[in-house]
């Protein structure tokens, strides 16, 4: 749905993105992920058509954003980082506005106002005057106006900053909720946690450079392969000393954690080493009932790929 190919932009002689592509399947919630000054809103205003890239292509629904931006416009709903909303005017007629703006003729428009209200909870504030409403609130109307012409893709950059905890998890149901409806989703963040639940897909920018992209469970699994310390989380039904003495005393085990019954072991080695570990503790008498291997969540992935510095 949103095909991404060496996409650079080049701001005076800085680079700001550098042959970035990926792609966004339909139905997805991708995650564009990246310290500040990585280059995710720079390349998300090249996908909104904000700004023309220097080189590369995108299309979105197959439409380029180069040489068809209107079309890419009809096809997308995009939140900027910063927005202004107006003064003087209710939460309605702003998004009568923006309706109004897309072409929805004007009995279409009360319909489809109530119901993106209802979807992003505006329907009490519907008389508001915009300029009153708090950060959270603004920013579910800023989502709302992205929806009024029913877009197939979402494009939302850091759409969950500055909001409170409550509001952050409600961003997340309603996310869910939007991409069961069938939208593709582009959303940027640099705190990984608060996307690590709903992204199927991730793309990890640095300094310009996608630095590794995909399913977040493939990614996952590259990097353990890569990184020379893999985890395995071994299960005893008792003597859980006498075991840890045993694992501390292979050459390919680099550490080991105790918790109870459960022996968290980090090793350096290959696919083999997990049950050559698990043959030596039975043949030491010990009865192992559980076998994992340690998946890294996505904070930890991040860390690792993204060295933190940023130009
Ligand atoms: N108009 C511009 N002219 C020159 N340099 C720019 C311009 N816009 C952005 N940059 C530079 O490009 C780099 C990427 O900026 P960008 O805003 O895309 O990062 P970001 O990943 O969105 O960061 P943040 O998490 O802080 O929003 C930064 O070094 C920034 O200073
Ligand atoms: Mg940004």
């Amino acid at each position: 749905m949103i095909h991404v190919q060496h996409l650079t932009k080049d701001y005076e002689g800085f680079i700001a993105v550098r042959d970035v592509t990926f792609d966004v399947s339909e139905g997805d919630i991708f995650g564009f992920i990246g310290p500040n000054g990585a280059g995710k809103t720079t390349t998300i205003r090249m996908l909104a058509t904000l700004i023309e890239p220097t080189d590369g292509a995108a299309t979105i629904g197959g439409l380029s954003v180069i040489d068809d931006p209107d079309a890419v416009r009809r096809t997308i709903g995009y939140m900027p980082d910063y927005y202004g909303v107006y003064d003087g005017i209710t939460v309605e007629e702003y998004l009568d506005f923006f309706a109004a703006a897309y072409d929805i003729p004007r009995r279409q428009r009360r319909p489809t106002i109530g119901d993106v209200m209802d979807l992003c909870d505006l329907g009490n504030l519907r008389h508001k005057l915009v300029e009153g409403l708090s950060k959270g609130m603004k920013q579910r109307l800023c989502l709302a106006k992205t929806l009024v012409h029913d877009p197939k893709v979402l494009i939302l950059d850091e759409p969950a900053a500055g909001l409170d905890p409550r509001a952050r998890i409600e961003l997340r149901a309603l996310l869910k909720e939007l991409s069961s409806m069938g939208k593709t989703i582009l959303i940027s963040s640099h705190i990984l946690t608060e996307l690590s639940d709903i992204c199927n897909t991730v793309g990890i920018i640095e300094r310009g450079e996608i630095l590794a992209t995909g399913l977040v469970t493939e990614i996952s699994n590259k990097l353990s392969e890569r990184s020379e310390t893999r985890g395995v989380k071994i299960v005893v039904l008792a003597n859980a000393a006498e075991a840890e003495a045993i694992l501390t005393g292979e050459g390919e085990v680099v550490a080991v954690h105790r918790e109870g019954r459960e022996l968290h072991v980090a090793y350096q080695g290959d696919d083999k080493t997990v049950p050559r570990l698990v043959r030596r503790l039975v043949m030491g008498e010990i009865d192992v009932c559980g076998v994992t291997e340690e998946r890294e969540d996505l904070e930890t992935i991040f860390m690792k790929v993204t060295t933190g510095q940023v130009a």
